[in-house]
């Protein structure tokens, strides 16, 4: 049985930490974390994350209507943002959204993280894609974001921040900060001439690495389909960040790979 009143409690501890981290300015940014399939728990809108407290926390069902709310507070306005992550990835139990200057940075800029720089962000995120710009509270930013959710676990979003879910709030948040160090070390390594990139091999043994892990979300080290292909994936295969030729591929896509590999290997 979950302590509602310890998960409200641990939605303000993360509150103040992205906001005393400066992720997030005056009001921005927004959490929620899955109780039970009809339960979810997520911070109300307009107020600032970094001073909430437990009677802050709204509850609305999976639909982002009002289950409970006290007096003064509405869910946030990205509510739909956070319930498509839930529908689409049943193993999300929190998504964290905020506006990290570097990261930010980037998604304004239109550059996604795609570069193997460091061997932490390689195994934790892979790569990071820009999901394409959409007016904040409209489904415009779920229906965006909908196409990266079975590839990644972080994705910034376009002229916006950051989005970030995992199977627990303190796992969504590290997912955030992750991103958010990525980011700064883009680019400042950017800025001292550019960053010497792991090798295509290099890359490769990391993500061997996170498979004999076992690590558990989205990672092109195991749904890329140049993985599938024995090939190095995501860093070195140039498209899986970008839109136009994807690792974030459908499902056909993916029937499709393994049929030609399958007639390949018996000489079809
Ligand atoms: P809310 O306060 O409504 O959650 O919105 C903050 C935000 O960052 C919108 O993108």
């Amino acid at each position: 049985m979950v302590n509602e009143f310890e998960i409200k409690k641990e939605i303000c501890d993360i509150g103040k930490r992205i906001y005393n981290r400066g992720m997030v300015a005056a009001n921005d940014g927004n959490i929620s974390v899955k109780l039970n399939d009809h339960e979810f728990l997520c911070t109300p809108t307009g107020v600032s994350k970094g001073f909430m407290t437990p009677e802050y926390i709204c509850k609305v069902d999976e639909n982002g209507q009002v289950i409970q709310a006290n007096k003064g507070f509405k869910p946030s306005s990205e509510i739909k943002m956070h319930m498509r992550v839930y529908k689409e990835r049943p193993d999300v139990q929190s998504v964290v959204h905020a506006h990290p200057m570097y990261a930010t940075a980037f998604a304004i800029a239109g550059i996604p993280l795609t570069q193997p720089i460091m061997p932490e962000a390689v195994i934790a995120l892979g790569c990071v894609p820009i999901a394409e710009y959409g007016t904040p509270s409209t489904e415009e930013i779920p229906n965006a974001v909908s196409k990266y959710l079975q590839y990644f676990d972080a994705v910034l979003l376009e002229n916006h921040g950051a989005l970030a879910y995992s199977d627990s709030l303190l796992n969504a948040y590290h997912k955030m900060e992750s991103v958010e160090f990525y980011a700064q070390l883009l680019f400042l390594s950017r800025q001292l001439g550019g960053p010497k990139e792991l090798s295509k091999a290099q890359v490769e043994r990391l993500y061997e690495i996170r498979r004999q892990f076992g690590l558990k979300g989205k990672h092109p080290a195991n749904v890329c389909l140049n993985a599938k292909d024995g090939k190095p994936s995501c860093h070195s295969c140039g498209g899986c960040a970008n839109t136009e030729k994807s690792c974030a591929a459908s499902d056909e896509d993916v029937v499709a790979a393994i049929t030609k590999k399958v007639m390949k290997e018996l000489g079809l």
